[in-house]
């Protein structure tokens, strides 16, 4: 098969992020956890099982040598492309019927996330990106014209409405209050939306100029990564590397360094969780 070209790529992984967010929004309201992961608060819902089933089917269907790594179906096949998918990121936003949850499908080529898409049902929107080919947004409340999306880049930290988000394990949410509680009085604000991919859109779009998060993994945000820096920001941990499991941040890159520094002091990235694997491959601070 010959190389695939990543807006070939970006087209299945829109077209199937957002059939899976109608079928979502079908059963949004009614339903149930069916198992819980880390702890008891990291729920699995029905949905996020039938999502991801029909992701499958979708990818597979149009490209059957494809490998697959999926939240709740962990890894399948061995091809050229690995599609990183996440069927419901913010599940306990979809479980409360709030709006901020998401569909992130990514695709990976020897390495590199190349495609990405993150479908945001209840915004009526979805975000795309390629590799070298710019962010975008779909939104029907602008017609659906895609527009070319630019991170926030003249804002200051003590100017900045900054994003993150905490994990399932209690010891570990302990110390992301102790380091967010440092960083408020710091900021314009803080928010917590509950979707690290849409948080990682959010700074695409300039909806928030900064976002970092310890814990993630890499569905989360291969697909928002790649918007996010396509945007014109930088993501990587504090320590000048790539994303990781240690440490996820985004931000233009004066404020992604004034961030870096101020985290950094706080000791927010713990040194047990720098050895992992990088989330993501490509532009990093
Ligand atoms: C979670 C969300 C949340 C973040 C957690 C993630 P999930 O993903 O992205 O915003 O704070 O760290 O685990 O569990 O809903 O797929």
């Amino acid at each position: 098969m010959s190389q695939p070209l990543p807006a070939d790529l970006v087209r299945l992984a829109s077209a199937a992020a957002q059939e899976a967010g109608e079928l979502l929004l079908a059963r949004h309201g009614r339903v149930a956890v069916v198992q819980t992961k880390s702890s008891p608060t990291d729920v699995v819902t029905e949905m996020d099982h039938a999502a991801e089933t029909l992701i499958r089917e979708r990818l597979l269907a149009a490209r059957p040598g494809d490998a697959i790594l999926g939240e709740e179906g962990g890894q399948t096949g061995a091809g050229p492309v690995r599609w990183i998918v996440d069927p419901i990121d913010g599940t306990v936003n979809y479980l409360y019927e709030l709006p901020g949850w998401a569909v992130s499908v990514a695709a990976e080529v020897g390495g590199v996330i190349v495609a990405g898409a993150v479908c945001v049902p209840l915004q009526r929107s979805t975000f795309t990106a390629t590799l070298g080919g710019g962010a975008w947004l779909e939104s029907a409340w602008e017609g659906n014209s895609p527009r070319r999306l630019s991170c926030n880049r003249e804002v200051g930290l003590s100017d900045a409405l900054v994003a993150t988000g905490f994990g399932y394990a209690s010891a570990q949410r302990a110390d992301q209050g102790r380091v967010v509680a440092a960083v408020l009085p710091r900021v314009r604000d803080i928010r917590r939306a509950g979707a690290a991919a849409v948080d990682l859109c959010s700074v695409a779009a300039g909806r928030v100029d900064a976002y970092y998060e310890r814990g993630l993994h890499y569905w989360d945000i291969a697909a928002g990564g790649l918007i996010a820096r396509e945007a014109g920001a930088m993501t990587g941990d504090l320590r000048g590397g790539e994303a990781c499991e240690a440490m996820t941040l985004a931000a233009a890159p004066g404020l992604f360094g004034e961030l870096r520094d101020l985290l950094a002091s706080l000791d927010a990235e713990p040194p047990a969780q720098r050895l992992r694997r990088p989330l993501i491959a490509g532009k990093t601070g």
